[in-house]
């Protein structure tokens, strides 16, 4: 929640949603239950309650926000924890919020169910808060977001003709597609959050949730660009998750497509694939950090950068229509800083 600290009245609310879901990760009882409070105590973000909450306070004039809010926005975490146990299984990654994954600590077969008790937890907390209208809101949005981690999945061209265990990767993935991708995987959720909040508001009007909307969707695209550019070139002390999991679990982004484009020379296919299946784990590494000077050495980083910068300015031109305030800034702040984050 660090990532509110300074904005006491934002954090004052998430509080209510820690507490909140603190009850519901109560449920399943015994290690589930233990390693779920971890989960949600190691310094989480709360990025999306924290836009359920502006959101709210920005529709409602800033008065303390009613229980449905809380509600949407627990529900929404939850969510979002649960996606990020089943992805950790899926992608192979052993580290999460700088602790041990779920997978790690529970075994897989435990870490599953964790996921899926919190997907149905999520479900019923918010068909509490906004009964037929917010299942309308939600359902779509999940079955949107797995449909783009399966689409996700299938970057590995796993024909024998490929020659490697477990596939070699797929670069000519086209921009537009990443970008289905990610609208899909991240930014549905993100602008979810926003409308979820402007439910806080007496009649919410479109008015206030369409903009509300768009500054989640550009917000949501620039967020997984640059989680995307640090997956390569971030620091696994500061981001909290392994370095190069994309890669290895088969998912081509934006650097690397952008990248692709510039290798006249045709090295990075043979790299990735090294940093994918070599035999020795040093030569992996090394590898991987061959990837990561010729993709920033090309501009590629600085190109991916820019396109992630286009759409935070997008969210901020977005922001700019909604009505002035504390919270207002509050919005334009997180957004910047979110463009400019190492972690
Ligand atoms: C995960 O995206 C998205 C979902 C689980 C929906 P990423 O795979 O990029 O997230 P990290 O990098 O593991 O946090
Ligand atoms: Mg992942
Ligand atoms: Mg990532």
């Amino acid at each position: 929640m660090s990532f509110w600290a300074g904005y006491p009245e934002v954090q004052h609310e998430l509080e209510r949603v820690q507490h909140l879901i603190d009850q519901e990760t109560a449920g399943p009882g015994g290690l589930i239950s233990r390693a779920l409070s971890d989960l949600t105590r190691r310094d989480a973000k709360f990025l999306r309650p924290g836009f359920v909450v502006l959101a709210g306070r920005i529709g409602n004039g800033g008065v303390p926000l009613g229980e449905g809010a809380i509600e949407r926005a627990a529900a929404i975490e939850m969510l979002h924890m649960a996606s990020l146990i089943h992805d950790d299984i899926v992608d192979g990654a052993r580290t999460r919020r700088g602790g041990d994954s779920l997978h790690i600590t529970l075994g897989s077969k435990r870490a599953v169910l964790a996921g899926d008790y919190l997907f149905a937890r999520s479900f019923a907390l918010f068909a509490k808060s906004s009964g037929q209208e917010g299942l309308r809101l939600l359902t779509p949005s999940v079955a949107r977001l797995v449909s783009s981690v399966i689409d996700e999945s299938s970057g590995l061209d796993e024909s024998p003709a490929s020659g490697l265990p477990g596939g070699s990767l797929r670069f000519n993935l086209s921009p537009r597609r990443y970008l289905h991708r990610i609208v899909g995987k991240t930014a549905v959720l993100f602008a979810l959050s926003f409308h979820a909040g402007a439910l806080e508001a007496d009649t919410p009007s479109k008015d206030l949730i369409e903009p509300l909307r768009r500054v989640g969707y550009n917000l949501g695209v620039g967020f997984q660009i640059i989680d995307d550019l640090l997956d390569i070139a971030g620091d696994p002390r500061k981001t909290g998750k392994p370095r190069g999991t994309d890669l290895r679990a088969g998912v081509v982004t934006l650097p690397l497509i952008l990248a692709m484009q510039k290798d006249s020379g045709k090295i990075l296919p043979k790299l990735a694939d090294q940093a994918r299946h070599a035999r020795w784990r040093r030569t992996r590494v090394h590898a991987l950090e061959e990837v990561r000077r010729l993709v920033s050495r090309c501009g590629a980083f600085q190109e991916t950068w820019s396109v992630a910068e286009r759409y935070t300015r997008r969210a901020e031109r977005e922001i700019l229509r909604l009505p002035p305030g504390a919270d207002r800034d509050t919005l334009q702040e997180a957004t910047t800083r979110l463009l400019r984050r190492s972690a």
